[in-house]
């Protein structure tokens, strides 16, 4: 819907402008113009995104239209909290994230590690939506990597990071992820799910956590829950199950034997990616990934 005073260009202009609000590990901003070819070409009614991280390649794909109807999921419950906040609350999300900025920048490390602490409280999850998803976004703006990690009691655990001048609030940027978000529906769920919901026609894209490059390889880990061989085993099935239904199904994954056995019997494309989260600077550099299709 327009507000007062916009126009149907301005909406445009404003919906073109959405890109991530957060930092986040395994984000595919990097790889959208190596993914253009592979997106579906014609519209579709439906878009599933199961494992939905920061949401590059929903932005990406809202803007160019490719879709009517969106449904965003993963089980980064924090994460989808910052969703909801950014689709139905952004201007009281925006004052709360203007408070933290302030206060960082009087308080500093006493600040980060005072809001870091919240969820050792036991009554955090009853807490507003505004205010856990602030939190998040704040912590990502100023820890270290912009990683999200948490301990096995599910309590955020990263180090304050370095920034001179963290972008903890970009109202901008919010806004514009706001308005592509109306009618979108971001959900907490398993990457199962989509298996009953998805229907003919629909086009899904799986960005699941890679399968580790070697069994020595630092394993990034996005919640409490780990995902092993057995849940990449599970995803390849829900993968053919998409299949059979009709689905349009596009899946990211590092290129190695297991990820090539497991779709053996569709089409692998590779693309060259830069990894960006490694705390070593050395191992920094181009990998191959591969992506998945069905069509
Ligand atoms: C590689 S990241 C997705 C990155 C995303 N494409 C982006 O551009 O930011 C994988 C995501 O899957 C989520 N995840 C982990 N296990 C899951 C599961 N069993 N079902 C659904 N989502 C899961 C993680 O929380 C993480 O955000």
């Amino acid at each position: 819907m327009l507000t007062a005073g916009e126009s149907v260009v301005d909406r445009e202009r404003t919906i073109q402008a959405a890109t991530p609000f957060l930092k986040w590990a395994g984000g595919k901003g990097q790889l959208l113009a190596q993914y253009e070819p592979f997106f579906p070409t014609e519209p579709v009614r439906r878009y599933f995104e199961p494992f939905v991280g920061s949401g590059a390649v929903f932005f990406y794909l809202q803007a160019r239209g490719l879709f009517e109807r969106a449904h965003l999921s993963e089980v980064n419950a924090e994460l989808i909290t910052c969703y909801l906040a950014v689709r139905d609350h952004v201007d009281d999300l925006i004052a709360a994230l203007r408070e933290h900025a302030r206060e960082h920048a009087e308080g500093g490390a006493a600040h980060y590690y005072a809001v870091r602490a919240w969820d050792r409280a036991p009554d955090w999850a009853d807490a507003p939506l505004v205010q856990h998803a602030a939190r998040m976004i704040y912590l990502n703006k100023t820890c270290y990597n912009g990683l999200w990690r948490v301990n096995s009691r599910g309590h955020f655990n990263v180090p304050m990071g370095r920034y001179r001048r963290p972008d903890i609030l970009n109202e901008g940027r919010l806004r514009a992820a706001s308005r592509a978000l109306q009618g979108v529906e971001a959900a907490v769920a398993g990457f199962g799910g989509v298996l009953e919901r998805a229907e003919a026609g629909d086009f899904v894209y799986c960005d699941p956590p890679y399968v580790p490059l070697s069994a020595t390889a630092n394993f990034t880990s996005y919640s409490a829950a780990p995902f092993g061989e057995d849940e990449q085993r599970r995803l390849a099935e829900v993968f053919a199950g998409l299949d059979r239904k009709g689905c349009r199904v596009m899946l990211s994954n590092s290129d190695t034997p297991l990820v090539r056995q497991l779709y053996r019997a569709f089409r692998i494309e590779t693309v060259s990616a830069r990894r960006n989260i490694n705390s070593m600077r050395h191992k920094r550099g181009a990998v191959s990934e591969v992506v998945v299709l069905n069509y």
